[in-house]
């Protein structure tokens, strides 16, 4: 029967089908030579801790030689590696030494833009004639006599005048982050090229940062989902990816699920899947800015992960995230970051580990690191320190503005890994690039390996329950207990076997009744010890079941 279900599973299942991957925001991983700034050798230390955890694949958030003006969002140099990272010969080694450990290498792509000291930039704002102009997008205009009103990401007009050419260039990112010109093909050929190479030298995969902003059309004011998004993405792939067996994850904003099932069509014609964020923008005001806070409306929250669940389930293949580098940390957002901080954690985890699709997990989510409270000059986030400074010019008091980066400042998920709780957390032994967060005597690597409570055993074992059981990958999604107001319950079922997840996403005991008979169901896992089956659940008690 074992030996059955496994040869379904190579037949019908791709690896990242299977595969929980982890990511890494290298500068504050582990630093291996006292700069205070993680680096690719601090990574190489910590693989066995990776394998420990079982992870199948790191997501290196970008590495590339970068200004850093965008924390290596904004690349100078797609083929070569900072050097406050390491070298290329750093790199090679990583990928050989992950694959040891049974980890792939996932690349973050950044195709949208570049950094402005990339060469073609330079050569590109010499003239209008230069070979390398139109890799970028131009517009004509007088100075101070913007194309349009456009804004950026990071605030400010989206263009930016340069004098010795008399032209805007369009950035949706920092001035330093010149969209790159798709409509451009030898734009489009030099990047496959480019991404060949890193094939070539044996990575996994790619994550391709905001991806759905490549097709962009400014005069028409498209960002996301230009018309011809999709005809670039199929070449892209064909001409790429297609060549080798990788994963590959769009970051995908304006994602719908009717776009969903394009990116991520089974026939391999654009991705493996996307990262979508509907779930994640229910916090905010509805359209206006993460930084205007609204609680989270949770049967919303219900109501859009069953969509994505179901409306894809054959057609496409779901992302499962709470966390990333531009996120602040789920238990401090959704969970409690008080007295409940491990139940919560774990409940979160285990609400996400059940569901159909890969799950990611960000560095130290798998300790329920937490959210940080810092003055603003101990804020590094280009994002964050924009904001502060456009906000108090439009008037907002500095109350205001700090309750919003507090919950919502890209810099809670960036501070540094907490390993243990000596000097700077293990973390460097120079003085960290961002403050540790104050917690890490509590918090850390060390105290929670090997202790069977703690959240890291709890998604170490999440990881192992999904290479047991096949129902964790085709499994069909049932939501259940649709209407309660507390408790995400569902079903996952397949031929052999069906999961049963049941959660309290609050602070208050809840009861429930389920026609599920638990009787006769193995716990699989729990987040309390005495997991009694009473149709009770404990504040943020989770429970998985399994009926073979
Ligand atoms: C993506 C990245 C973010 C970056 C932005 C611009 O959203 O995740 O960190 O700032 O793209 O590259
Ligand atoms: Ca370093």
């Amino acid at each position: 029967m074992k030996v059955m279900k496994e040869m379904t599973q190579t037949v019908n299942s791709k690896w990242w089908q299977r595969a929980v991957i982890y990511q890494i925001y290298p500068r504050s991983f582990a630093d291996s030579n006292g700069d205070g700034i993680g680096d690719l050798q601090g990574i190489i230390a910590k693989l066995d801790y990776l394998e420990m955890l079982g992870i199948d694949a790191i997501w290196l958030s970008p590495v590339c030689r970068s200004p850093q003006d965008d924390n290596g969002y904004d690349i100078s140099d797609y083929r070569d590696i900072d050097p406050m990272f390491g070298t290329l010969a750093d790199m090679e080694e990583l990928i050989q030494e992950a694959q040891k450990h049974h980890i792939r290498i996932i690349m973050d792509l950044v195709l949208n833009h570049s950094s402005d000291e990339h060469y073609w930039f330079q050569e590109a704002k010499k003239s209008r004639e230069n070979p390398y102009h139109d890799y970028y997008v131009w517009r004509d205009g007088a100075e101070g006599e913007y194309p349009n009103d456009m804004r950026a990401a990071f605030g400010g007009s989206a263009w930016e005048w340069v004098p010795e050419i008399q032209q805007y260039y369009f950035h949706q990112f920092s001035v330093k982050q010149p969209d790159l010109n798709w409509e451009n093909p030898k734009l489009r050929q030099e990047i496959y090229d480019m991404i060949n190479w890193w094939i070539g030298k044996g990575v996994g995969g790619f994550r391709l940062d905001v991806i759905d902003q490549i097709a962009k059309e400014p005069d028409k004011k498209i960002t996301n989902n230009g018309p011809r998004l999709h005809e670039y993405l199929r070449e892209l792939s064909r001409e790429t990816f297609q060549k080798a067996d990788l994963v590959t994850v769009g970051e995908a904003w304006g994602a719908t699920t009717e776009l969903a099932k394009l990116y991520s069509n089974p026939d391999n014609s654009e991705l493996s899947m996307v990262f979508q964020f509907e779930h994640i923008c229910l916090d905010q005001i509805e359209g206006k800015e993460k930084w205007d806070l609204a609680p989270l409306p949770f049967m919303k929250l219900k109501e859009v992960f069953g969509r994505w669940q179901t409306e894809l389930c054959g057609k496409g293949w779901n992302s499962l995230f709470w966390n990333n580098h531009d996120l602040p940390r789920i238990v401090s957002r959704w969970g409690n970051d008080g007295q409940y901080r491990v139940e919560s954690a774990k409940m979160l985890a285990v609400l996400l580990h059940g569901l159909q699709g890969t799950p990611y997990i960000y560095q130290g989510e798998e300790l329920g690191m937490t959210n940080v409270q810092y003055e603003i000059e101990d804020y590094r986030d280009i994002e964050t320190l924009n904001l502060y400074r456009e906000r108090l010019e439009k008037g907002y008091s500095r109350e205001e503005i700090m309750r919003s980066i507090h919950a919502k400042s890209r810099d809670n998920a960036r501070t540094p890994m907490q390993w243990n709780d000596g000097a700077n957390a293990g973390f460097t032994e120079g003085t960290p690039w961002l403050k540790i967060n104050p917690n890490y005597r509590e918090i850390h690597a060390k105290g929670q390996i090997g202790d069977e409570d703690s959240i890291f055993s709890c998604y170490q074992k999440l990881i192992r329950l999904r290479k047991e059981y096949s129902v964790f990958v085709d499994g069909d999604f049932q939501m259940l207990l649709e209407n309660d107001r507390n408790i995400f319950a569902y079903t996952r079922t397949n031929a052999d076997s069906r999961l049963l997840v049941v959660c309290n996403f609050y602070d208050t005991t809840v009861s429930y009744s389920l026609e599920e008979d638990v009787t006769d169901m193995e716990l699989l896992i729990s987040n309390y010890k005495d997991a009694d089956q009473t149709g009770v659940l404990r504040p943020y008690e989770a429970r998985m079941y399994l009926k073979k």
